[in-house]
């Protein structure tokens, strides 16, 4: 009944062009930290929950090392609204209501973030938001609500839309309501979270090729383990991680990759588990958004997620995302650089027994000519180093350095794999070809990428190259053949006739977001 006239105040009040904050990311400059109930309390929230925790940021450190964020999630209102169609709290278990949760939160100095879903019902089965945007957008707003995660469960195409165009509209009509708002909120997007487990994942890279454009974050994939669920904490932390790789190309100011919370009161882990996802969490720039009993969490734990070093990488102002420098079954290396001219560099030991390696300065993309300072930020250490350093890593865990360079600044070069992200298989040089194979290690599958040109680590005086069928290796000669340019679709494009790299093919004309055709380049390079 209230249909229609909900629809007409959306159409009136809603601009039709929206500004992405990724044009101008001024509402979420480095991404969010904060509290979510979610993985370790699911539907079993309340005002209690809320003020405790809120209570014990403020006193244990967390609020002043930057977790502002005290973020509902699902089961937080009635099954039905209002009559005049609004939103309800449950009032069992936020007896003085959200507007006066929201009070006393932001009197301690956090801001405060809701739950909704823009289909007919949340995932827990309450109201969703269709066909109600408009309205609960004003709500939230005036409950003091300045962050919303929008879910994307009972999303159902009409109009004959695909279910990625589907999901396209309905997340374009949030954010053009939610951007034009006088207090825009920030708007946290899961819609990528249906697409990412397909058989093939062009639908999931065409999603996320647009939610850049319409919010701050987007949950990409799958939920993290949650305290009462079944199976490993680890296992689950090693596929968000995963996934979050894949995407690395559309991280930028303004706008996050997100895989989800960190839970460092799982019981499922071990102590190098924790802090391995703290760390790669911050190495990637992702949001830090605990979901634990944050009152009973031990000292150790707040020890870590308060790491000054590692907070300060994960809100470095250029927000790059980690990629990774090098893969070899067991290690992951990942680099990228910070805003002082530093570079990081986060190694993760995937296996089950301790392993010790020497990393190359090469495969940062540094000179080894140069003298550089290793900082461990883990312990604060510095150490001068010459052409590498040496790691030594327990099962699981995860090691962080910044470095420096002793005179200057060196600018460092692009470097690292360059992988299908779908196949998950290495760009191999093996003598005058290229292909495509599992990645083990090695700088046969490291490329260093100078401008429009791509080379492997191991023969840097050559170049990919195209005669227009095939690709291949060919000494650097500064002509179109070896020109390639990075799109954000994943696609890397020759120069010479506007055709893409294509794991099979070698090269051939560029499709939407084909499998075959999406790759993971390293950090740095421009798109
Ligand atoms: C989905 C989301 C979770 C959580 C639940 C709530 O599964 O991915 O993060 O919000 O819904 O029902």
């Amino acid at each position: 009944m209230k249909l229609p006239l909900i629809i007409t105040t959306t159409a009136a009040m809603v601009p039709l062009q929206a500004q992405a904050s990724i044009q101008s990311p001024n509402l979420l400059p480095t991404p969010p930290m904060g509290f979510n109930n979610w993985a370790r309390f699911m539907c079993e929230l309340n005002e209690t929950l809320f003020i405790d925790t809120a209570d014990a940021m403020a006193s244990n450190g967390l609020l002043a090392a930057g977790y502002n964020w005290m973020n509902l999630d699902d089961c937080w209102m009635t099954h039905q609204r209002a009559p005049n169609g609004s939103l309800m709290w449950n009032t069992t278990k936020f007896p003085h209501g959200l507007p006066w949760l929201g009070e006393y939160v932001k009197a301690k100095g956090f801001r405060f973030g809701i739950y909704e879903d823009a289909g007919n019902l949340t995932c827990g089965g309450y109201p969703g938001s269709l066909g109600y945007e408009e309205l609960d957008a004003r709500t939230f707003a005036d409950w003091g609500v300045e962050y919303l995660k929008l879910d994307g469960c009972n999303v159902v195409p009409d109009n004959g839309r695909t279910s990625q165009q589907q999901y396209r509209h309905l997340y374009g009509l949030w954010h053009r309501i939610l951007s034009g708002m006088s207090h825009p909120l920030v708007f946290s997007e899961s819609a990528p979270a249906y697409f990412a487990n397909a058989k093939s994942l062009s639908d999931w890279y065409r999603v996320m090729d647009w939610v850049p454009q319409y919010g701050e974050l987007a949950r990409h994939s799958n939920d993290i383990l949650v305290y009462a669920g079944e199976g490993s904490a680890w296992d689950s932390i090693m596929v968000n991680y995963h996934f979050n790789t894949l995407v690395a190309r559309y991280q930028r100011p303004g706008y996050y990759n997100d895989p989800d919370f960190l839970i460092p009161d799982h019981p499922g882990l071990t102590m190098d588990e924790k802090k391995s996802q703290f760390a790669l969490w911050a190495s990637f720039s992702a949001p830090l958004i605990i979901s634990a009993y944050i009152p009973g969490l031990y000292k150790e734990d707040i020890k870590f997620l308060t790491n000054r070093d590692l907070i300060e990488v994960d809100q470095d102002p250029l927000a790059q995302q980690a990629t990774l420098a090098s893969r070899d079954g067991v290690v992951d290396v990942l680099t990228r650089s910070l805003v002082d001219g530093s570079r990081l560099v986060t190694v993760l030991n995937t296996g089950n027994s301790s392993v010790q390696r020497d990393i190359s300065l090469r495969w940062l993309g540094l000179d080894p000519e140069q003298r550089y300072r290793a900082r461990n930020l883990w312990d604060g250490t510095d150490e001068d180093i010459q052409r590498g350093i040496a790691v030594t890593l327990n099962p699981h865990a995860t090691d962080v350095y910044k470095i420096t360079v002793l005179d200057g600044r060196v600018e460092a070069i692009p470097t690292g794999i360059v992988f299908n992200t779908a196949s998950g298989n290495c760009l191999t040089e093996y003598e005058d070809t290229v292909q495509f194979k599992p990645c083990t290690g090695g700088e046969r599958q490291i490329w260093q990428v100078r401008g429009p040109e791509i080379s492997p680590l191991s023969g840097s005086l050559e170049c990919l190259a195209t005669n227009g069928t095939h690709a291949f290796l060919a000494p650097c000669a500064n002509n179109r053949a070896q020109m390639w340019s990075y799109q954000v679709s994943g696609n890397l494009k020759s120069e010479l006739n506007g055709h893409c790299l294509t794991e099979g093919n070698g090269i051939a004309s560029c499709g939407s977001e084909l499998d075959s055709q999406v790759f993971g380049l390293p950090s740095g390079v421009k798109q």
